[in-house]
C-alpha cells in the first residue's frame, strides 16, 4: 500500500485490481441493457425517457448518469466502497471520510465504429471542468479498457517543465508524443485505473474494434464542500 501511495503522489495515476466481480456483473448487465435501450430511443429520436436524454442529445460523449436506472447508483457505490483506492485516498488527502460526486460520476459507452465518438477525444484534464483541486476519477471497465476496446492515453505527472508544456501541444503535433512518457493502459475486467484532476488524458481508439462500457466514479475528500458537485458520503 505504501508504494501505491507514493506512486499516486508522484504520478497522480494508478492502475489497481481486485474488483468484486459479482457486483460488477450485476451492474454490467443493467447498464448494458440501459445503453441498448438508450440507443434504440436515439434511433427513433424519442426523448420520452428523461434520464436517457443526455445520451441521445450528446451521443459523442456516450454517457448516462449514475442514477440513470433503478439501483445503479447504490450498486456503484457498493462496488467502489470496497476498492483499495478508498483507503489510499484517505491517506492521500489525510482525511477519514470520502465523498463522491453523484453529478460528475457517469456510465460511459464508446463505440469505436461511431465516427462522432471517435472524433470526441479532446486532450484535457478533469480539473478544467470543476474548481476543486482534490479529486480522483476511478474508471472501472465492465468490458475491458484499451487494446481491443477504446481506451485512454494518460500523461502521468512530471516535474519536467518542458514536458509539461509539450503535453499540451501533443494534440496538434502528434510526433511530440514520442518524447513524452504517456501510457495507454490495457485494463482487464476486474482491474481499474485512477487519476487525479491534474492528469492530462484523451480518448484513444487505436485498433480497437469492440464497444467499451465503463463506470467513471469521482471521489473527493470529506473536507470539500462544493454544492455544485452534489457530494454524498460513500
Ligand atoms: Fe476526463
Amino acid at each position: 500500500m505504501q508504494n501505491k501511495l507514493i506512486n499516486l503522489k508522484k504520478f497522480g495515476y494508478l492502475k489497481l485490481e481486485n474488483i468484486d466481480l459479482d457486483i460488477l456483473g450485476v451492474i454490467e448487465k443493467k447498464i448494458t441493457n440501459a445503453f441498448y435501450e438508450a440507443i434504440k430511443l436515439s434511433i427513433n429520436k424519442d426523448l420520452s425517457r428523461e434520464k436517457f436524454n443526455h445520451f441521445i442529445k450528446k451521443k459523442e460523449r456516450g454517457s448516462l448518469d449514475l442514477d440513470c436506472i433503478k439501483e445503479s447508483e447504490e450498486l456503484s457505490k457498493e462496488l467502489i466502497s470496497k476498492l483499495e483506492i478508498i483507503d489510499l485516498a484517505k491517506e492521500y488527502w489525510n482525511c477519514n471520510k470520502i465523498k463522491y460526486s453523484s453529478s460528475l460520476s457517469k456510465f460511459r459507452y464508446v463505440d469505436p465504429n461511431d465516427i462522432s465518438q471517435i472524433k470526441y477525444s479532446p486532450l484535457h484534464k478533469d480539473g478544467d471542468f470543476f474548481e476543486n483541486k482534490e479529486s480522483i476519477n476511478i474508471c472501472v471497465p465492465f468490458t475491458g479498457y484499451g487494446g481491443e476496446y477504446p481506451g485512454l492515453q494518460i500523461f502521468p505527472l512530471t516535474d519536467n517543465k518542458l514536458k509539461k508544456k509539450l503535453i499540451q501541444k501533443s494534440s496538434r503535433f502528434k510526433f511530440i508524443n514520442l518524447f513524452l512518457n504517456s501510457e495507454r493502459p490495457i485494463v482487464e475486467r476486474g482491474s481499474y485505473i485512477c487519476f487525479n484532476q491534474d492528469i492530462f488524458h484523451r480518448r484513444t481508439i487505436d485498433s480497437s474494434n469492440k464497444i467499451r462500457i465503463n463506470l467513471e466514479f469521482r471521489i473527493f475528500p470529506n473536507h470539500i464542500n462544493n454544492p455544485d458537485l452534489n457530494l454524498k458520503d460513500i
